[in-house]
């Protein structure tokens, strides 16, 4: 059935893609044209479902997928415009994620490309991060440095080739936005912690004396939070041990900036080591105001150009999905109908 759409996959630069993603809370379809091009980006969230348990809860997830998947998927459809008819392929996210709700996304995916005789495309999550950037910038191109900044992900990459990385640093413990969930839940700030903690910030002053894990060591490009989120414990835990008042807005300014300078500083070096002049990031943390600012300010003064995807398409999407379907759909990595899904995937 696949081989003869196999055959020319080379000569479809305008290929339309219909995405699908339901890694986490999100349920969400995408219709992406010639991988760069938005045609719709719909997304469902179970998100306010996991609030009273503080964090996503695998079973209230994937059975909000079930329910929230066909919808999704048709109004994706009709906002594009388009039919099963009109696609040229199904990507899906295959991992990383929680394996109930990816489950849901991959057997929904196998059963309209099986219906609808289209090829599945396999899609990491992680790879999708990073390909959102491509999309409504035509002008980027690999080679660039790439910062990947989210809840279970944590790295600067180079950026070789649409298809090639290689792992410049990452985190050696936690990802960053797992810091900044946890240190939410001791500020007593709902989840997802990452714009809570932002939003309190803004008030705050950076008086708390925090770790500087490896910020200043110019020869370690790695990260490491989970030191961070115990020091932030632990200074708020003696605090109220000892009836010392403290500001939960100071603690907040403190650890996002103990948590965002030094993914700033290592990002930009790397741009130097690897004598490249373009810089992008995806993920969930990367729709944060001042990690923004801080990049945008860092490739100013060092003449690099920076290209930031929109707050939509840092935290989950299927649109982001669609870019990397793409790429893969162009080098003609398809997917087998016994596509299963994974709980981690290497880069
Ligand atoms: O990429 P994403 O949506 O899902 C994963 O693949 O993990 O990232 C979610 C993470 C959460 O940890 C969330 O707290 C964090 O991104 N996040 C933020 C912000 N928005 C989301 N962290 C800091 N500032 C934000 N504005
Ligand atoms: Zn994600």
């Amino acid at each position: 059935m696949y081989a003869d759409v196999y055959k020319c996959v080379k000569t479809k630069e305008n290929a339309l893609i219909l995405a699908i993603e339901s890694s986490c809370d999100e349920t969400a379809a995408a219709v992406v044209r010639g991988g760069r091009e938005i045609l719709s980006n719909e997304i469902m969230s179970s998100c306010s479902e996991h609030v009273r348990f503080g964090g996503v809860v695998p079973e209230i997830a994937s059975r909000a997928h079930t329910t929230a998947i066909s919808l999704v998927t048709k109004a994706a459809l009709d906002k594009a415009g388009v039919t099963l008819k009109d696609l040229n392929a199904i990507a899906v996210t295959y991992g990383a994620g929680l394996l109930g709700a990816l489950l849901v996304g991959v057997s929904y995916a196998k059963s309209l490309a099986y219906a609808s005789d289209l090829p599945l495309v396999p899609v990491s999550h992680i790879r999708g991060h990073i390909a959102a950037c491509y999309l409504n910038n035509p002008e980027l191109e690999p080679p660039f440095i790439s910062l990947l900044a989210s809840g279970g992900h944590t790295a600067v990459l180079y950026v070789k080739s649409y298809t090639e990385f290689e792992i410049v640093g990452q985190t050696l413990d936690d990802a960053v936005g797992e810091a900044f969930d946890k240190v939410a839940r001791v500020l007593n700030l709902e989840y997802p912690g990452g714009p809570n903690i932002e939003r309190l910030a803004v008030s705050g002053k950076p008086s708390v004396e925090l770790p500087k894990m490896f910020k200043g060591d110019k020869k370690n490009f790695n990260f490491t939070y989970s030191g961070l989120k115990t020091a932030v414990i632990n200074y708020t835990h003696n605090c109220n041990q000892a009836g010392i008042p403290f500001d939960p807005a100071d603690v907040a300014c403190s650890f996002q900036r103990a948590a965002l300078d030094v993914l700033v500083e290592k990002t930009v070096s790397a741009a130097k080591v690897k004598s490249v002049k373009t810089i992008s990031a995806g993920g969930g943390v990367v729709a944060n105001g001042y990690l923004r600012c801080e990049l945008e300010k860092a490739c100013k003064t060092r003449k690099i150009k920076l290209f930031l995807p929109p707050k939509p398409l840092c935290t989950d999407n299927a649109a982001m999905i669609g870019a990397e379907g793409y790429i893969q759909y162009m080098h003609g990595n398809f997917a087998a109908l016994d596509l299963n899904a994974q709980a981690s995937v290497e880069l």
